[in-house]
């Protein structure tokens, strides 16, 4: 049986957040309909955080119940705290990720609390999705580097990822919000991790690809057996609390990857790219992914395919 990964989607939530355009409910729901026809198993849908902090989610009420009920098709939201806890079940969810950083100073920027604050205020939430039985993770933001304090311990990052598995997600993803980290941390994130007796179904990694770094760290972290990892389709996204961030890994040029080295992963590239397309339309930009642009290729006619 080929080895198979885990293609986590998280265009509609990081890569629409940043947005300074509003986005209709319509073309959220029309965006995440070619995501499900693509075959994407895994899609971050939206937030329940504060709609001052991230206007462009504010919809995140009436978006979910409204989202094609596929089977087999899991909708993680972003929940920081009880308030977005009790708005997430009563818009329906049954999966959530909660964030935090692996600095005091990202996480007080992006959610104003300390690291210690937001795992205190994670575990009442944690305690009532897992009664409910829904599916958790929990990010580790900045584990590669910080906007505001630099480089960051390995350790530390997975220090914070334990504290999250304590409280009961059944997964950890490390973040490289602002796209710095390259495939020797990635490699020594990973060792930090299962060292720490981390299990590497445990883990999954979060690239944005701000310096172009994101496929290679892939790489490094198929490399160093973990299989799962985040993408945008578009490749849009960006966190507004974090200078410097810019757009995902786009899930174009992940499926290319992937496809062409054997993995086994159930999303259909030319499915993906015809989302990207919709959205670079709907956003009123070009795409920018390389595979958005090049296309796939057929390599039984040497000629690209899925190109509009
Ligand atoms: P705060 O202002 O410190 O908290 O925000 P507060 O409790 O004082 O609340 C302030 C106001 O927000 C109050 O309303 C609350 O009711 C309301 P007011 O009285 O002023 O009218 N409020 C809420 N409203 C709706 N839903 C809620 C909620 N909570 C409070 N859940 C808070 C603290 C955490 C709420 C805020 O900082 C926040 O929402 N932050 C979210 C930031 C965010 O979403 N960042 C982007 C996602 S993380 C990311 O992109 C990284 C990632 O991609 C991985 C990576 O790249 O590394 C995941
Ligand atoms: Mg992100």
């Amino acid at each position: 049986m080929a080895d198979r990964v885990r293609i986590y989607e998280v265009g509609p939530r990081d890569g629409l957040q940043n947005e300074a355009v509003a986005i209709p409910l319509e073309t959220k729901r029309a965006f995440i309909e070619r995501l499900v026809a693509a075959g994407l198993p895994e899609i971050e849908a939206t937030s329940f955080v504060s709609p001052k902090a991230i206007p462009q989610l504010a919809d995140a009420d009436a978006l979910l119940p409204n989202l094609p009920r596929a089977s087999g098709v899991r909708y993680p939201v972003l929940v920081p705290n009880e308030r977005g806890m009790a708005r997430a079940e009563a818009a329906g969810a049954n999966a959530l990720a909660v964030f935090t950083g692996a600095t005091d100073a990202f996480t007080q920027h992006n959610i104003g609390m300390t690291i210690e604050a937001s795992l205190a205020a994670f575990e009442p939430v944690l305690r009532r999705a897992a009664d409910l039985g829904w599916w958790r993770r929990g990010y580790v933001s900045v584990a590669f580097g910080c906007p505001y304090t630099g480089a960051v311990d390995p350790h530390q990052a997975v220090a914070v990822a334990n504290r999250l598995l304590e409280l009961g997600v059944e997964e950890v993803c490390f973040g490289d919000t602002i796209g710095v980290g390259v495939p020797g941390q990635v490699r020594a994130v990973t060792d930090a991790a299962t060292g720490a007796g981390i299990e590497l179904h445990q883990v999954a990694y979060h690239f944005h690809d701000t310096r172009g770094t994101a496929l290679a760290n892939v790489v490094a972290g198929l490399d160093a057996g973990v299989r799962c990892f985040d993408s945008s389709t578009g490749g849009t996204g960006g966190c507004p609390y974090a200078p410097g961030a810019a757009g995902n890994l786009a899930t174009e040029d992940l499926v290319y990857l992937l496809d062409a080295s054997g993995f086994e992963h159930g999303v259909r590239l030319e499915g993906v790219l015809e989302a990207a397309r919709f959205i670079a339309g709907a956003l009123g930009r070009p795409l920018a992914s390389k595979v958005g642009q090049a296309g796939g290729w057929d390599s039984g006619s040497g000629m690209a395919t899925g190109r509009a």
